[in-house]
């Protein structure tokens, strides 16, 4: 195994069953579908980087159509799998092993694009130039996405989240680049900062405590716990200057 297969095979031993894998609530997913423009009867909806789907499960439920949820590794699609099984919402949610840069969607076959925590993969700009395409006329994306939300960030911060994702930038700047990709801007919410301890830095903390002895033997899964724990001390320190934004879009014309 290559130390890049040691790294990611570490990774998801951390990451593996954890209700999410990036700050998030259903309350906050519910609180971005009530802000939205009413809906076509049957709207085509799309989650992209789904994770284990929370979010996808609250679509499923609140709007009653099929959501196409799509994400590259199999284990969180597993996941996400059983619990649409324990709610009651398997006929709503269809799953994808897909790469959301090239998910294989037909131009305009979107009515809502959903994508909490994962647009910084292929970067805001480019994900919402890639997404555009996908979306009907009029049709909106929600996407939540890193933002500074401090004009002058503490270096710690500014430093491990530069490193972390260089085009990070505040709430003035994804705007402009959202209008520049074609986009108008129907409304923005910050995320609630307790959304990140009590959803996901929490349990996955928990989680890295439990594999600690395990990291003895395993340099790779050593590495992984230590960027764990940077980054929730990290936002324990200076949670107040940076956060997830939720951004309301709508394709234009
Ligand atoms: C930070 S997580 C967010 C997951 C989920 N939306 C949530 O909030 O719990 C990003 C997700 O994107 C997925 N991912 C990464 N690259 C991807 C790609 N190119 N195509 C599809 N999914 C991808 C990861 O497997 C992961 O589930």
């Amino acid at each position: 195994m290559t130390d890049q297969e040691a790294y990611w095979e570490a990774f998801f031993t951390l990451h593996q069953g954890l209700p999410r894998e990036g700050p998030g609530s259903d309350a906050a997913t519910r609180r971005a579908l009530k802000l939205l423009p009413a809906l076509p009867p049957r709207p085509r909806v799309a989650d992209m980087g789904c994770g284990p789907g929370r979010q996808s499960l609250v679509l499923a439920a609140e709007l009653g159509v099929p959501i196409l949820a799509l994400d590259l590794h199999q284990p969180f699609l597993d996941q996400l799998r059983a619990a649409a099984q324990e709610r009651g919402l398997t006929h709503l949610i269809q799953i994808r092993r897909a790469d959301m840069a090239d998910p294989g969607l037909a131009p305009g076959s979107l009515d809502l694009l959903w994508a909490e925590g994962s647009i910084f993969i292929l970067g805001w700009a480019r994900g919402l130039g890639l997404w555009r395409p996908l979306l009907g006329p009029g049709g909106l994306l929600v996407a939540s996405e890193l933002t500074w939300l401090s004009p002058d960030p503490p270096a710690e911060a500014r430093e491990f989240l530069q490193a972390a994702y260089p085009a990070m930038t505040d709430l003035a700047g994804n705007l402009a680049l959202a209008q520049g990709q074609g986009y108008q801007v129907l409304g923005h919410f910050p995320l609630e900062n307790r959304a990140w301890w009590d959803e996901y830095l929490g349990p996955l903390n928990e989680r890295a405590q439990g594999l600690a002895g395990q990291a003895q033997a395993d340099p790779a899964l050593a590495q992984v716990l230590a960027e764990n724990q940077q980054e929730i001390t990290v936002w324990r320190r200076h949670g107040a200057s940076f956060g997830y934004v939720f951004y309301l879009l709508r394709r234009l014309t």
